[in-house]
């Protein structure tokens, strides 16, 4: 599976089957996270499977199924961290979709109690990311939570704005846009908006409100570069918002 093809198949699975993770998808997780994490101030720790039987609490009424193994992404309490947080653990979410599992992003609806690993000074908690075995079949409930969440959408003209109509942009601009349209952001608010003027694209948070939209910033480029580059426009994203689309090479 292509990354392109990981964003198109990514859910947010809020259903998860009563199965362990098999001891080589745990070290293949946590061989990851290590590579993504190296040299920067994060850290990404793969807890599980239930040691002595400690599990993420979720939220009832959002999630079923039990939860043995996720990833706790622990950082500095900054917007800065919080992109990249987005950023990293997006790149992990897009590996587990490879290799087969569920993941859902979760920065509200769990317990924080019931994550065990201690935090250093400065440190905080940002988001866990379940990761494990999906049902054959979403159950209901999760499939309408998710559908109501998505009848938010954004259309694609509503991310863009231009000299020209995003109809008449490279299309390269069109494919990153429908790729962070297909991805995660927290109640589905797709916050980012992608200014193309002067032969220049930024990528910018016009409506800015409760830090969270850095985290959804930093998943939205990754997206980004990853259409962009499936199109044609190989690039990466300065940091921050406003950025700038650097095209490689
Ligand atoms: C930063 C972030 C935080 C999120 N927090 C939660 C959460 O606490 N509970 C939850 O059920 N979903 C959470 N989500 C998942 C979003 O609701 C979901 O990505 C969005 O509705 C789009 O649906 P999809 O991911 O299934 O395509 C979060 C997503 C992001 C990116």
């Amino acid at each position: 599976m292509t990354p392109m093809e990981a964003i198109e198949a990514r859910i947010s699975c809020r259903a998860y089957a009563d199965e362990p993770l098999d001891q080589g998808s745990l070290n293949e997780l946590r061989a990851y996270t290590e590579e993504l994490t190296r040299g920067t101030d994060l850290r990404f720790v793969i807890v599980g499977p239930a040691e002595g039987g400690a599990r993420l609490k979720l939220v009832k009424r959002m999630f079923t199924g039990k939860v043995s193994t996720y990833a706790a992404l622990i950082g500095p309490d900054d917007n800065p961290t919080r992109e990249k947080v987005g950023y990293l653990g997006e790149k992990l979410v897009l590996k587990a979709t490879q290799m087969g599992l569920g993941s859902c992003w979760v920065a509200g609806t769990f317990d924080r109690a019931s994550v065990s690993e201690p935090l250093a000074a400065g440190e905080v908690l940002h988001d866990v990311i379940p990761l494990g075995h999906m049902p054959a079949k979403q159950p209901f409930a999760q499939r309408a939570i998710r559908a109501g969440l998505r009848k938010r959408d954004r259309r694609p003209e509503a991310l863009y704005q231009g000299s020209v109509p995003l109809a008449e942009a490279p299309a390269w601009i069109a494919a990153g846009v429908d790729a962070v349209i297909k991805g995660p952001s927290a109640v589905n608010e797709q916050p980012v908006v992608f200014v193309w003027e002067d032969e220049r694209l930024t990528a910018t948070l016009p409506y800015g409100k409760r830090n969270l939209e850095y985290t959804d910033l930093g998943i939205a480029k990754l997206h980004f570069e990853i259409a962009a580059e499936a199109a044609g426009m190989a690039g990466a994203w300065n940091a921050g918002a406003p950025a700038t689309f650097v095209p490689r090479g």
